[in-house]
């Protein structure tokens, strides 16, 4: 009797979690309804190639060369927080594509929104790394950004940019 009391307690404890699982399960969906629905996000007003260059390699460099530095001062440490944020977010912005003639095509390829979170999620480790102050792990992290570069870029880049945007010296000053 008592095993059987506690087997049925059991179902219940279980039956409830199913319950509270599958509402927080139509929660999510309602947010993301509402998301797609009721909101009018602010289109991306700029190219994929603007923003490669002018946020995407800008961020990543501040990244890569800190990893590679010879010593760290607090500020520097500050300097790639701030880049390792900005490639994050870069990230969501290159997912969607923007106002160059090509990148409606390229938002919409599967491969696209792969490398793009692995961009993403490089970007996410060096900010952990920033946390920690971990050189190390800011140089594994920069590996992953590099390899998402590359990647993209075998996939997708044109031999030469579709709107001309290349480095101008004074985005490297
Ligand atoms: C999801 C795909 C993707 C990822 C990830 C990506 N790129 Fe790009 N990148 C492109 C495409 C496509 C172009 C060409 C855009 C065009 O010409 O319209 C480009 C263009 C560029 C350009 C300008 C063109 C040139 O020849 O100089 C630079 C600089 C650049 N990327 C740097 C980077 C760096 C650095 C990273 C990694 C931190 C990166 N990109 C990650 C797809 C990507």
């Amino acid at each position: 009797m008592k095993l059987l009391r506690t087997k049925a307690r059991g179902l219940r404890v279980l039956g409830l979690a199913f319950a509270s699982a599958s509402l927080i399960a139509i929660a999510g969906w309602r947010v993301s309804q509402a998301q797609s629905d009721d909101v009018d996000y602010v289109p991306v007003a700029t190219s994929i190639n603007a923003m490669m260059v002018a946020l995407v390699d800008h961020a990543a460099h501040e990244i890569w060369e800190a990893g590679s530095a010879q010593s760290l001062t607090g500020r520097d440490w500050q300097t790639v927080e701030q880049h390792a944020i900005q490639l994050i977010a870069s990230g969501t912005l290159v997912s969607l594509g923007g106002t160059g003639v090509a990148d409606e095509g390229w938002a919409m390829a599967p491969a696209w929104q792969d490398w793009t979170q692995e961009m993403t999620d490089g970007a996410i480790a060096a900010l952990a790394a920033v946390e920690d102050h971990d050189q190390s792990a800011l140089n594994d992290a920069g590996g992953m950004i590099v390899n998402s570069c590359e990647g993209c870029h075998e996939a997708f880049k044109p031999d030469s940019p579709t709107e001309g945007i290349m480095h101008i010296p004074h985005y490297e000053d």
